[in-house]
């Protein structure tokens, strides 16, 4: 259910409103819900109730710590993609032994650090990354266990920055290899296979990209049974959507039947990866309307987010629903609303009607995922100050960054 809702014409986040916190913590500032955090993940653990699974929120969406705490007390695993985000995940309360570590460019350092937690698994995007993984793991006198990441080459049907499974995409190793690299795993002696995996893109909006890479990849699965390589695990990525403007992504529990029906008579430990759906419509971004600039050919409203704080527009064109905080009496118009830096690309809609004037508040929607992970210090910008709401308690979560922290690690030539 949604937790961001207009109560008395306020907008709240659960049963605080949005002016409320903006008072305290000023504006820029990201508000997570909890409670939407908690429902999204229990959608995912009810629908999936009876069949071993492991739920590995994607890091990458938000990494902030108290989003992986709320995880991670309700049994989640994590997908990593470095050895920061694995840092993140131990810090935050996080069990090592259900982390997967994805991701194309993994460092020794990297993996002796994944090694030492002792997660989950590695899943390998390369035959390269096959050898330096025995190597590194032989070193320390360990095993690791490992999937390969395949490339089931399917069309995910969604933003060509975001679709990673078709044979030009950089990630995975290619379907028509996937065996003759499972072979030559099988004969490395510091590793172990214990999986499979594959992730075919991100916002998916339809279950039936999803079934196709399943089907491909089950072929593989027997294959490699009938040559003795049984696996314990199938990892399924993550990918599916949420609704930002009149996407009609199916529900978690439709999705997770979908990948049920598919894989029948399988009885492999399920693994996914959500990132975006756990966390995307449980957050929003708060800012300030500074100026409205009235230009001749469109109306400006210039706030005090930008693309540093929220990337997402300006990268993808995407968009982002953006509501008033307040309800007010202002005359309606339509709005560019940008931030102010030095950018044409800096907007964070365009075209919106709008009832606001010089101070009103804004909430940009949908900014749960992929919006504070992909901050930037763009212009000198301290990143935005992050807040949790849980029922009537507002906890900050992260500090808005003070402008010297942000060159203190600099220096002038002696
Ligand atoms: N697993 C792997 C291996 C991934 O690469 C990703 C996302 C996920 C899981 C989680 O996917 P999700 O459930 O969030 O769709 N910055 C882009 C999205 C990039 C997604 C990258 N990989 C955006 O803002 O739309």
């Amino acid at each position: 259910s949604n937790q961001f809702n207009y109560i008395n014409n306020q907008l709240h986040a659960e049963d605080v409103s949005l002016s409320d916190i903006a008072a305290v913590h000023e504006t820029p500032c990201y508000v997570y819900s909890r409670a939407a955090l908690t429902e999204g993940f229990r959608e995912f653990s009810d629908a999936l109730q009876g069949r071993e699974h492991l739920i590995c929120y994607a890091v990458k969406a938000n990494a902030n710590l108290a989003i992986l705490n709320v995880f991670a007390r309700l049994g989640a695993g994590f997908d990593i993609v470095s050895g920061g985000e694995l840092q993140r995940v131990l810090a935050a309360g996080g069990d090592a032994r259900k982390v997967v570590f994805s991701g194309v460019g993994k460092t020794r350092a990297e993996m002796r650090l994944a090694l030492d937690a002792g997660i989950l698994c590695f899943n390998v995007e390369s035959a390269a990354e096959l050898d330096r993984l025995n190597e590194v793991a032989g070193s320390m006198g360990k095993i690791a266990a490992i999937s390969l990441r395949v490339n089931p080459d399917v069309d995910a049907k969604t933003h060509p920055y975001i679709s990673t499974g078709l044979k030009q995409n950089k990630f995975g190793v290619a379907y028509t290899e996937a065996v003759a690299l499972y072979r030559k795993a099988s004969g490395l002696k510091n590793l172990r296979i214990t999986g499979m995996d594959c992730h075919i893109g991100s916002q998916l909006t339809e279950t039936s990209p999803f079934i196709a890479a399943i089907e491909k990849i089950l072929l593989l699965v027997d294959e490699l049974a009938s040559e003795g390589i049984a696996l314990e695990h199938l990892d399924l990525g993550g990918g599916l959507g949420i609704c930002y403007d009149d996407e009609t992504p199916p529900a978690i529990g439709e999705y997770i039947a979908a990948l049920l029906g598919a894989l029948q008579g399988r009885t492999q430990k399920l693994i996914l990866e959500p990132g975006r759906v756990l966390v995307g419509n449980a957050g929003v971004l708060l800012t300030r309307v500074e100026y409205i600039k009235p230009g001749e050919e469109k109306n400006f409203a210039i706030v005090d987010a930008a693309m540093n704080d929220l990337m997402r527009p300006a990268l993808y064109d995407a968009y982002h629903g953006i509501l008033p905080v307040v309800r007010e009496a202002h005359a309606v118009q339509s709005y560019e609303v940008v931030g102010p830096i030095c950018e044409t690309g800096d907007f964070i809609g365009h075209a919106r009607e709008l009832a606001i004037a010089p101070h009103s508040l804004l909430a940009v929607m949908s900014a749960g995922a992929y919006g504070m992970s992909m901050s930037s210090n763009y212009n000198t910008r301290p990143r935005a100050a992050e807040v949790m709401v849980d029922g009537t308690a507002v906890h900050l979560v992260r500090e808005r960054e003070t402008v010297p922290q942000l060159f203190s690690g600099e220096k002038t030539l002696a």
